[in-house]
């Protein structure tokens, strides 16, 4: 499959199916995490994957009330929190310097790495942003440093989107010489 294959075969998915992955798979999108480029190769970031009984807790409790809307997701097989810490001096030196959070990108591309490992072993998979993270970050003991910022959900597709309208090129591409 070549790259823009798999960029494409990946979609939302929001409709799970109970089902279980294997730890090595596991492993390896989240390897797939662990590799991605970051500023500095600073990584501000962790992974915690929540799954089992735990899962259904959390659920319950991070997509209440507002949240709800995303309570869909407990049938995915897991859920990775990806927890930012913002208190990495050299990040705060790098921002102050160039007004960029690059710790924010850090995380888009290490998400990215990991749907799209998802996608390439041929599971669904969801990004999360729809979340009560005062919640989130009690029920993960997150410490005061740190940010429970997205979460993924990864699992058997239970439903295949149709292909999702995409901005042209030429709507989104320019170029200067
Ligand atoms: C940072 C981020 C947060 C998102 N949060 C949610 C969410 O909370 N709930 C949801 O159903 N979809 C969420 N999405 C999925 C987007 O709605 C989806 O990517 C967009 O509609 C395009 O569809 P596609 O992913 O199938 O290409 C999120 C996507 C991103 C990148």
């Amino acid at each position: 499959m070549d790259f823009l294959d798999l960029v494409k075969a990946r979609k939302s998915i929001r409709k799970f199916k109970v089902s279980s992955i294997s730890d090595d798979i596991l492993k390896y999108i989240l390897e797939c995490g662990i590799n991605s480029p970051s500023a500095c190769n600073i990584q501000p970031y962790r992974f915690i994957v929540i799954r089992g009984r735990f899962k259904d807790k959390f659920c319950k409790e991070v997509f209440s009330g507002i949240y709800h809307f995303c309570s869909f997701v407990k049938d995915a097989f897991v859920i990775i929190a990806i927890i930012r810490n913002k208190k990495s001096f050299k990040m705060k030196i790098g921002e102050l310097v160039t007004d960029c959070d690059f710790s924010l990108i850090d995380i888009g591309i290490c998400g990215q790495q990991i749907v799209l490992a998802a996608t390439e072993k041929g599971l669904g998979s969801l990004w999360i942003g729809w979340f009560d993270r005062e919640k989130a970050k009690k029920m993960l003991k997150v410490s005061t440093d740190e940010r429970v910022e997205i979460l993924i959900a990864i699992g058997e597709k239970g439903e295949e989107p149709s292909e999702r309208k995409k901005k042209t090129f030429d709507e989104v591409v320019s170029f200067i010489e």
